[in-house]
C-alpha cells in the first residue's frame, strides 16, 4: 500500500535500568539535538567554494593533518591535507570539511561513506562517560573517545551498520560576539581516554589560561569572502539568506531493519512516520520536537532518483531563517552554477516547500525554512492536513501553520 503512516504514539517516555540527571531512562544518556555535520570532499577549493562562499559557514579553524607529528608519509605527500571547521551561529563548528584523500592515505576511509560524523548533543559531560561504556556493552563498534581539539567538546565515536560515524558530545566551545575561536595554546592537555569526573568547568579553565598568560584573543577570526549587499530583514549581509539551523539527515541504507534496531532502539530515536513510495518503506525518526531528525531510505532509491552512487548519505538539511530567504536563496545559487533539485516531497514529510542544492562531490544539501513540530503524544499532523506542494509553480506567498517559525531558535544576529 502506498502512503503515509503515523507511527503508533507514545503512552509514557522510556524508562529503564539508567538514571539521567535523576531521571530513568533506556540508555545513559539522552539525546537532544544534532550538533554538527562533517563531509569528505575530494575538491576541497570547490567545497569551501559552496559551504564557505556560497552558503555562508564561517571558518573557525584550519586542521592541517600532515603537521600531525604521527602523519604517515603517505599523508604528508598529499597536496592537499587540511581540513575546515566552520560555523553557522555560536558553536564552534557546525559543519566540518575533511580531504578524502587523506582519510584514505590514513587507511581510514570506508567504501561509499562520506559522512565523516553526525554528531549528536547529549546533556552532560557524564552522558559522554557513561555512553562509552554502555556502547562497548552493546556490542557497538567503537572510534575514539576523548576531547576535540579544536572545538573543546568531549565525545565518544562509534560506526552505524553502514561505517558512518555518529558521535555524541557535550561542551562545545561556543563564539561569541567577537568572533574569535580560542587560541590553540588554550589547551595543554590531549584527552584520548574518557576523563576522570567531575572535570573542572571551561570557565576555570579559562581563568588558569589567563593566569598563565595565555592570550585570549589570539584565536582565528574568519573573515567573510563576500560584501554586504543584501537586505535581509532589515540587515544588510553577503547572501539573501542565512543559514540558522542544522539537518535532518538523510540516509541511504543497506539494511533496513539493522539501521532501525541501531537508531531507534538502542540510540533513542523516536519513529515519527513511515512512508511508503513506490514500493519502498522509509522511515522518520526524531530526537526533539522537529518531526523528523534523521530519516531512512532503502539503498534502491538512490538510483531511481538519481543521486549520486558515491555517497549512502542521501541529503543533509540546512534550514534558512524562513520562506522568502528559500527562495532568494535558490535563485543566489543558480545564478553562480550550482544545481537545483525539487525532488517528490512526500520523501519529506513535514517540511512544506524544500530544494535540493548539489555540493562539488554530489552531495544533496536540502534547504527549507519549516519543519512539523511534534509534542508529548507523538502524533504528527495527518499527511491529507498537510499543505500540498506544487514543485512547478512555488507560491509568492505562504499561508502560516499553526507551528510557522517553530522548533529551533536561532540566537544571536543574523550576521
Ligand atoms: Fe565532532
Amino acid at each position: 500500500m502506498e502512503g503515509s503512516q503515523r507511527a503508533k504514539p507514545m503512552k509514557n517516555g522510556t524508562p529503564g535500568n539508567y538514571v539521567v540527571g535523576g531521571v530513568r531512562f533506556a540508555r545513559p544518556f539522552r539525546l537532544r539535538r544534532l550538533g554538527h555535520i562533517g563531509l569528505f570532499t575530494r575538491d576541497m577549493p570547490a567545497s569551501l567554494r559552496f559551504y564557505h562562499e556560497l552558503l555562508g559557514f564561517q571558518i573557525s579553524d584550519v586542521l592541517d593533518f600532515a603537521a600531525n607529528p604521527d602523519a604517515p608519509d603517505t599523508v604528508k605527500r598529499l597536496n592537499q591535507t587540511e581540513g575546515y571547521f566552520m560555523r553557522h551561529g555560536t558553536d564552534h563548528h557546525s559543519f566540518v570539511l575533511f580531504p578524502q584523500q587523506v582519510f584514505e592515505a590514513m587507511g581510514r576511509a570506508r567504501d561509499g561513506v562520506s559522512i565523516n560524523q553526525m554528531t549528536w548533543q547529549v546533556g552532560s559531560l557524564k552522558e559522554v562517560v557513561d555512553a562509552w561504556s554502555w556502547l562497548e556493552a552493546q556490542g557497538i563498534e567503537r572510534s575514539r573517545t576523548g576531547r576535540d581539539v579544536p572545538g573543546s567538546n568531549w565525545h565518544a565515536y562509534c560506526f552505524d551498520p553502514d561505517g558512518r560515524v555518529l558521535e555524541l558530545y557535550y561542551g562545545i566551545e561556543q563564539i561569541g560576539w567577537d568572533g574569535r575561536s580560542k587560541p590553540r595554546n588554550l589547551y595543554e592537555e590531549r584527552f584520548t581516554e574518557p576523563p576522570s569526573l567531575p572535570r573542572i568547568s571551561e570557565g576555570t579553565e579559562i581563568a588558569e589560561a589567563q593566569a598563565r598568560a595565555v592570550d585570549l584573543s589570539s584565536g582565528l577570526r574568519g573573515e567573510d569572502p563576500l560584501p554586504a549587499r543584501y537586505d535581509v530583514g532589515g540587515i544588510l549581509l553577503p547572501r539573501p539568506f542565512k543559514i540558522t539551523c542544522l539537518g535532518p539527515i538523510r540516509l541511504f541504507v543497506e539494511d533496513m531493519g539493522a539501521n532501525l534496531r541501531y537508531y531507534r532502539d538502542l540510540f533513542g530515536f523516536m519513529e515519527t512516520e513511515t512512508v511508503t513510495w513506490r514500493g519502498h518503506t522509509c522511515h522518520f525518526l526524531r530526537i526533539n520536537s522537529d518531526h523528523h531528525a534523521i530519516a531512512l531510505y532503502p539503498m534502491a532509491m538512490r538510483a531511481e532518483l538519481g543521486l549520486s552512487a558515491e555517497t549512502n548519505a542521501f541529503s543533509i538539511g540546512l534550514k534558512v531563517n524562513d520562506y522568502q530567504q528559500l527562495k532568494d536563496a535558490i535563485a543566489f545559487l543558480e545564478e553562480r552554477g550550482v544545481t537545483i533539485r525539487k525532488l517528490p516531497p512526500e520523501l519529506s514529510p513535514g517540511m512544506d516547500y524544500t530544494a535540493f542544492a548539489l555540493d562539488p562531490d554530489g552531495h544533496a544539501i536540502q534547504l527549507y525554512y519549516y519543519m512539523e513540530q511534534v509534542g508529548w503524544d507523538g502524533r504528527p499532523r495527518p499527511a491529507d492536513q498537510r499543505r500540498p506542494i506544487d514543485n512547478d509553480a512555488w507560491p509568492d506567498i505562504l499561508d502560516a501553520l499553526s507551528d510557522t517559525f517553530q522548533g529551533e531558535t536561532f540566537l544571536g544576529p543574523l550576521g
